[in-house]
């Protein structure tokens, strides 16, 4: 039973910390001319009109993009570029924010000729909209499956240098073992494979266990960056979010040490907190 729908909080200060983390680690893949495999197991829609009624319920937006191009003539490179890129949306002519691309559009645009992306999405809603979105590029194939499954399918010899996205919704406690168990899986099949693994900051103890779970599943380099907007609190919902990166390009600790705090500063100034850690040194 899918009952997420990504629409509400597309562009929120969890979007924007994914984004942030995908342009950087698809910038560095596509620097040698090698075909790149990106996987997006978790697709969503693909591209968001933000002034539809499920965007403006909850105006998530807002405080997560929208704050960024406010501050934007301050923010660090590689975030001003995103910001650029978001400017660039053809509904955001003169400033306005009605536009915002998912993971896929964004990796869409990233992403080279001689690229390829799988995109999987299960949502009776989400799909065709994904497949409306980005069906037609000859670089992208769009799955209604499991896209723990698809990865897997896809992600062997002989493909060499890929990103896998697991961006799961987390809605049932089952799916932090499910994202151990696929990160297991994969790891022994294409060991070198980028691991880009979103979680929520909801309650504490859930996510110290995935992210134990996820260190323990692979032998890689781990680097986790996260970014709180409230301090822990398991009443309160979603207080933060981090991406746990397997085999990161050395480009991304080097970047996020400037972008986290910039982020932490402007999205959350009275309480925010950012932590770039790694779980896994690389050699
Ligand atoms: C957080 S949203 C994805 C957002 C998107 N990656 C982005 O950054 O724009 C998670 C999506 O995964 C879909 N989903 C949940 N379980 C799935 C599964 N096992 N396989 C494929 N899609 C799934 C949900 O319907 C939802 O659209």
């Amino acid at each position: 039973m899918l009952s997420y729908q990504h629409a509400y909080h597309a562009g929120n200060h969890a979007d924007l910390l994914k984004h942030l983390v995908l342009r950087e680690v698809l910038a560095y893949l596509t620097k040698k001319p090698a075909p790149v495999t990106y996987v997006d197991s978790h697709a969503g829609e693909g591209a968001y009109d933000l002034s539809s009624p499920l965007a403006q319920r909850l105006r998530e937006f807002e405080g997560g993009v929208g704050a960024a191009l406010r501050a934007s003539s301050k923010a660090p490179a590689p975030v001003r570029a995103f910001l650029d890129d978001v400017q660039a949306l053809p509904g955001n002519k003169g400033g306005a924010l009605r536009a915002l691309l998912g993971s896929p559009g964004w990796a869409q645009r990233w992403l080279r000729e001689q690229d390829r992306l799988f995109l999987f999405e299960q949502h009776p809603q989400a799909f065709p909209a994904l497949q409306a979105a980005l069906g037609k590029d000859p670089r992208v194939t769009v799955q209604r499956a499991d896209g723990f499954a698809g990865a897997l399918s896809i992600l062997r010899a002989p493909t060499k240098r890929a990103l896998w996205l697991l961006d799961p919704a987390y809605e049932r406690r089952e799916e932090d073992q499910e994202v151990i168990r696929r990160v297991r899986q994969v790891s022994r099949q294409l060991p070198g494979a980028v691991l880009a693994i979103w979680y929520p900051v909801v309650d504490r103890a859930r996510t110290e266990a995935l992210l134990e779970g996820v260190l323990e599943a692979t032998a890689a380099p781990l680097l986790k960056l996260e970014l709180s907007i409230a301090p822990d609190h398991p009443g309160r919902g979603m207080t933060g979010s981090g991406m746990l990166v397997a085999n990161p390009p050395y480009t991304l600790a080097e970047s996020f040490a400037e972008v986290l705090p910039w982020l932490m500063d402007t999205l959350a100034p009275a309480q925010g907190a950012g932590m770039l850690r790694w779980l896994r040194p690389a050699p």
